[in-house]
């Protein structure tokens, strides 16, 4: 299943969930009710309505254009099962129809709704009574009217013209960030139907202010994120997770979080606020930091031969000793087409240029297309690959070490003058992939998992796995340490406090300790809580830290500790209507400050920041962002135009801050 369908489930949801909840309001229980659908387009919410028996006391009437109310009554007509289901229908020829259709159940009527003294006259003529209760029904249409102000005298004029209604409004929100750029560029370039109101009230506030100044006294403007959080059943989510594997989490937070269900009430209606949304409970987050935001000054680096090697997501980025950043995977482009990447990369900078290139492998074999893995740099520069998937069901099941070596000869490149040199060209340069075949307590396979480089107090150089998905299970909470000589696993108990479940974390070195950050747990809820690992010979004590006022919760970022300052850098927070930008966390005060991040890098390229890596840069000048993006499934794939230097000088004002 895709973030589409997921999207669009959650629509249906939504909107069943306000109409079903007027219908069935205590408020106006027994009251004979109305349902107004103002450009009702195709839509078949009457036919299912019906059949499910909720209309026993409703009219439902719609409008939309002549020519669609000709085509959709001419489609009714056709069918007996649908035409049977409208109730007695007159005979007269009603021209004023435009096209539609009267009956006793069901209007349609073909009006254009800048019309407004056209269309309460015809709504009039087919048995419209404006003292009763109407809800008012706009699925993505108000948005698209040219001008904008002609959907707000919409507005305005359903407030004027019913006693008591509910207006329910869906559409889009938030253009101006990087999701929302994609989005508005999709509807105004691609599809060729621009979103005027979406433009002119840009937020959830902009929105509920029009509607208030326009005579709705009571407004309520969640999002569809609102809707799977507090009105599904766990036992609903646990079938949507189960229809079809499901990991496109980033896309589709924010696919939702830029989707308003706004509801407004007037006169009797104003009751069924409170039944709607007294089980609401999930807040926005405002991630203002207690000073004040300043933004991140950041620049497009050029690369040689080109950047499109940098336009994945979902892929790893090391950086070796002497800072060659070693690439491998993601999802990305290859011979000009998306896939799963295959091959490896290095990135370096020689006389101030960027250059990426691809190695070979030394023999036939490649490492096969893996996204969500982990590539840990090991003390002698070679690189454990780990976990990782293909397709949500399919886990790569190989642990993979890596080395380099010059083509000539079979010795492994360490990090000296003279191999820099031989690194940067590329075609010189191999990689060997060694099978780690390990044992002890095997793990189960997954991804979206840390993995971390440490040495044990016993001297012991280990890998830390924690938490990741697997194809059965959306958050795992183990602790696992490979012994990169034994080549052993071990399961290390965690102690201390609870360690929640959890994938698209981070985990960073600090001192002797891991600095655990965020991710996303079994319930989808992004976390905020920023925990230390002890790490001990055989287990783990886990200490939150007490953060006030908590960080923002985010996922799918990327974090680094630099001297004690943990950086997070973008991720998704979708109960946010803004993008989580970057923070910096005092390990030892515990206090933070937030920058924010521009929302374009060049003039309409997006910089989306999640499923990206980044790496520390220039002794600690700033931190490279290295790809990053998403398939948002109706708008396009989105990759970053990078890499992306983010200069954190203004961060030295506060603290000392140097690469470790
Ligand atoms: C994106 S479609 C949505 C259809 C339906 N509400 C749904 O959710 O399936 C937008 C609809 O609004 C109608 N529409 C837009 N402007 C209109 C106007 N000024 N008067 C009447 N209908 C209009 C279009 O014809 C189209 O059917």
């Amino acid at each position: 299943m895709t973030d589409r369908t997921w999207s669009y489930y959650m629509r249906a949801q939504a909107i069943q969930y306000m109409v079903k909840g007027f219908l069935q309001s205590l408020r106006l229980k027994s009251a004979h009710k109305q349902i107004v659908s103002l450009g009702a387009g195709f839509d078949t919410l009457f036919f299912s309505l019906s059949s499910e028996g909720f209309l026993k006391d409703t009219k439902y009437f719609e409008i939309d254009f002549p020519e669609v109310a000709k085509q959709k009554a001419s489609l009714i007509l056709q069918h007996k099962e649908l035409f049977q289901g409208l109730g007695k229908t007159s005979a007269e020829n009603k021209q004023w129809l435009g096209g539609g259709i009267d009956s006793e159940k069901y209007t349609l009527l073909g009006c254009n709704l800048k019309n407004r003294s056209l269309l309460e006259n015809h709504l009039l003529k087919c048995g419209l009574d404006t003292s009763l209760p109407t809800l008012l029904l706009s699925e993505v249409v108000l948005t698209y009217m040219d001008p904008p102000e002609s959907s707000t005298a919409i507005i305005g004029w359903a407030a004027d013209f019913f006693k008591s209604a509910m207006f329910v409004m869906f559409e889009q929100v938030s253009p101006h960030d990087p999701f929302g750029i994609k989005m508005i560029d999709h509807f105004k370039n691609s599809i060729g139907a621009p979103l005027f109101a979406t433009e002119a009230f840009p937020t959830r506030q902009s929105q509920k202010k029009r509607f208030m100044e326009e005579g709705w006294p009571l407004v309520r403007c969640p999002t569809l994120n609102f809707f799977y959080y507090d009105t599904l059943s766990e036992e609903e989510k646990s079938r949507l997770e189960n229809v079809e594997p499901f990991d496109e989490f980033e896309e589709w937070h924010l696919m939702c979080s830029h989707y308003i269900v706004l509801a407004a009430f007037k006169g009797i209606c104003e009751d069924i606020c409170e039944e709607l949304f007294s089980q609401l409970n999930v807040g926005t987050y405002d991630h203002s930091s207690p000073l004040k935001d300043v933004q991140c000054t950041v620049r497009v680096m050029e690369v040689l031969p080109s950047r499109d090697k940098l336009k994945r997501q979902g892929h790893t980025a090391t950086p070796l000793s002497d800072g060659t950043v070693f690439l491998t995977g993601g999802f990305g482009l290859e011979n000009g087409k998306h896939m799963r990447l295959d091959g490896v990369q290095l990135l370096r900078t020689v006389e101030g240029s960027f250059h990426c290139g691809d190695i070979l492998p030394d023999s036939e074999r490649t490492l096969g297309g893996r996204m969500f893995h982990t590539a840990t740099r090991l003390k002698d520069d070679n690189i454990l690959l780990y976990g990782g998937r293909k397709s949500p069901s399919n886990p790569c099941e190989e642990t993979i070490l890596l080395s380099l070596h010059n083509k000539h000869e079979t010795k492994p490149l360490l990090c000296t003058e003279d191999d820099f040199t031989s690194r940067v060209e590329f075609s010189e340069t191999r990689y060997k992939q060694t099978i780690f075949t390990c044992q002890g307590d095997i793990p189960q396979l997954r991804w979206r998992h840390t993995a971390t480089h440490v040495t044990l107090p016993d001297g012991s150089e280990n890998v830390l796995i924690f938490g990741g998905r697997s194809s059965s299970c959306l958050a795992l909470g183990e602790c696992y340490l490979l012994n990169t000589k034994s080549k052993t696993w071990k399961k290390f108990a965690i102690r201390g406090d609870a360690a929640a479940p959890r994938h698209s974390h981070t985990a960073c070195v600090w001192d002797n300790h891991v600095v655990l950050a965020g991710g996303l747990d079994a319930g989808l809820q992004a976390l905020s809580i920023v925990q230390i690992m002890e790490i001990d010979v055989n287990s783990v004590k886990l200490r939150t830290l007490s953060v006030d006022p908590p960080l923002p919760p985010r996922y799918s970022h990327t974090a680094h500790v630099v001297d004690d300052n943990l950086v997070l850098i973008g991720g998704v927070t979708p109960i946010s209507s803004h993008p989580p930008g970057v923070i910096v966390l005092h390990l030892k005060n515990l206090t933070w400050k937030s920058y924010t991040l521009p929302a374009c890098l060049t003039p309409s390229i997006p910089l989306m920041l999640h499923n990206h890596c980044s790496v520390c840069w220039e002794d600690s000048q700033g931190i490279m962002v290295l790809g990053g993006g998403g398939n948002c499934f109706s708008f396009g794939t989105h990759f970053n135009d990078g890499p992306v230097f983010l200069d954190l000088s203004p961060l030295r004002e506060a603290v000392a801050f140097k690469c470790a």
